[in-house]
């Protein structure tokens, strides 16, 4: 299966009352893998657009718990899309080795993401042809001779 099938959408229990809404996501029941990091993105102005890398190891869920965004993946071999984010009880699951832009955040937008692993800067990349090379090596071709840029 490529990266890009990898991404969907999960849509979480609601366990409203009359008292109001209260979500529940656990490692590895309604989030696909245990979770050893969870931070949250917020006062990002509309023109930003955060993210702009891929991670080699690192899975994520995305979850917009109040306001809205939106997040483009792509894979590096071509294929990309788009998936708003603005549902409290929802979010996008995305997979090792994929590009991430988030933008088009609401005022009130606040971001939590949820991720397989500890901080780790070195497993991030954050040039996109370094993304594509390390992806997709076979779209490297360079040159009339055809040869392969490492
Ligand atoms: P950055 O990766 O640029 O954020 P985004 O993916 O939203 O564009 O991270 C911003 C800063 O925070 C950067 O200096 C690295 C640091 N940081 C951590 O120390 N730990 C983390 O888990 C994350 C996601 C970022």
């Amino acid at each position: 299966m490529g990266n890009m099938e990898k991404v969907r959408m999960l849509d979480f229990q609601q366990r409203g009352d009359e008292r109001g809404h209260l979500v529940v996501v656990e490692g590895g029941v309604d989030i696909p893998f245990e979770i050893r990091r969870a931070f949250y993105i917020y006062g990002s102005g509309s023109d930003v657009v955060r993210g702009q890398h891929a991670n080699r190891r690192t899975e994520f869920v995305l979850i917009n718990v109040a306001g809205t965004s939106k997040v483009k993946v792509k894979d590096g071999e071509g294929n990309e899309e788009i998936y708003c984010l603005g549902r409290p009880h929802m979010g996008i699951y995305l997979p090792a080795m994929v590009w991430k832009d988030m933008y088009g955040f609401s005022r009130d937008s606040v971001l939590l993401v949820l991720a397989s692993t500890h901080y780790d800067a070195d497993e991030y990349i954050r040039d996109y042809s370094d993304f594509v090379r390390e992806v997709a090596p076979h779209m490297e071709v360079v040159g009339k001779s055809g040869g392969r840029r490492a």
